[in-house]
């Protein structure tokens, strides 16, 4: 009980009428994208049939979407795919909803999916844009039909949203429909101002002043964890704010939350690798002491990324980068590949 009475304290002294950070989502709330917006509104403008917006877990996809309905009226939304070819005749009484009541009276339902493009194309009368979320789930048949549906549907945009690997579900299944897909738009991650943004939007937003209780040091801090994807942020921030609603400061302390610094002293005695990032040199360290090695083994020895996922992408793109430069090199073995330093760099380093 205390407990709960102090944070309430707590938030009542910081002007927050409750917790910002939590993962409801509101259109008001976005901040970013730009690039990615005005590319979708651009290609829904100029009427294309299939387009797709590919981002890891909590990018921002059914963000965007929900953004989007705010604004315009031209949205179907399915926030699944439906997961029988059966159900599909459903989407129609989605296109049902939006005629004036009148001629819903006497609309005729499609019997059969067959029927579907034929009886949309007799309903619509203004662009749409169907917009069906968690694409990847969809199965190769539902998606054949929603291949023939954009193929026979006028005044119909489709557009696809969903996980990265769809791309790769596409390319194993689908070349038919792939080929069709106009643009695929990429929802990466948030820049380092857009990462303070979106902390300083939801704070403000439930009444508190600027980014308090963070200070700039903080969101460099959050920035370089969660790299900038919104629902890390998210729940990093939601993590912060606990912590100092628990100390009851105002501020939070980075140093309480500030990993202490570990190897990143001995890299840098790495003295003539002096072109290359912190990140760079560790990975190079890394890779010295544990030749050869593959890169689901090396992110076991990073503990700056908030997933898996998120250190074996980076890790991989750091790799990718110091081949490129002649520090490192490769061997397949099986399906995977080993890392080690390429001899020059080993002299390089025994040197220093
Ligand atoms: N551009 C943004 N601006 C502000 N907040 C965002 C933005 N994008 C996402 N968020 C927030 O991050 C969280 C995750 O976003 P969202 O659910 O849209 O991701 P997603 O890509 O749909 O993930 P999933 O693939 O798991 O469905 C939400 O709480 C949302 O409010
Ligand atoms: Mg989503």
């Amino acid at each position: 009980m205390g407990e709960i009475e102090n944070y309430r304290n707590w938030l009542e002294k910081q002007g927050l009428s409750k917790n910002p950070f939590t993962l409801e989502i509101n259109p008001s709330l976005l901040v970013g994208y730009e690039k990615q917006i005005t590319n979708l509104l651009k290609n829904i403008e100029q009427k294309q049939k299939l387009i797709l917006i590919s981002g890891a877990t909590g990018s921002g996809k059914t963000s965007l979407i929900t953004y989007l309905i705010s604004k315009n009226n031209k949205f179907i939304f399915l926030s699944k795919p439906p997961r029988q070819t059966s159900q599909l005749i459903n989407i129609s009484d989605k296109f049902i909803k939006e005629l004036p009541l009148f001629s819903r009276i006497f609309i005729k339902k499609p019997k059969k999916i067959e029927d579907v493009p034929q009886f949309l194309n007799n309903i619509i009368k203004e662009p749409k844009v169907l917009y069906i979320d968690e694409i990847h789930e969809a199965s190769i048949e539902v998606l054949e039909w929603f291949r023939i549906i954009s193929d026979q549907v006028q005044n119909l945009s489709i557009i696809f949203s969903g996980l990265p690997i769809f791309d790769e579900i596409l390319t194993k299944n689908l070349e038919t429909l792939k080929k069709r897909i106009i643009e695929k738009i990429e929802l990466n991650a948030l820049t380092k101002e857009e990462t303070e943004q979106l902390i300083r939007k939801r704070i403000e937003f439930v009444g508190g002043k600027g980014i308090n209780p963070f200070t700039p040091e903080t969101i460099d801090y959050i920035y370089n964890r969660t790299g900038g994807f919104p629902r890390d942020i998210i729940i990093l921030c939601n993590k912060l704010l606990n912590t100092t609603a628990e100390n009851n400061t105002e501020y939070i302390d980075i140093n309480l939350i500030k990993e202490k610094p570990d190897k990143i002293e001995k890299v840098n005695d790495f003295g003539k690798l002096t072109n290359l990032s912190v990140k760079q040199k560790k990975i190079i360290e890394l890779i010295l002491e544990h030749e050869p090695i593959a890169p689901n083994k090396l992110i076991e020895f990073t503990t700056e990324y908030p997933s898996e996922k998120h250190a074996l992408r980076a890790v991989n793109n750091l790799l990718k980068r110091l081949i490129f430069e002649g520090y490192v090199e490769r061997k397949k073995t099986g399906k995977t590949y080993i890392y080690n330093l390429t001899p020059s760099t080993r002299t390089l380093l025994i040197k220093s």
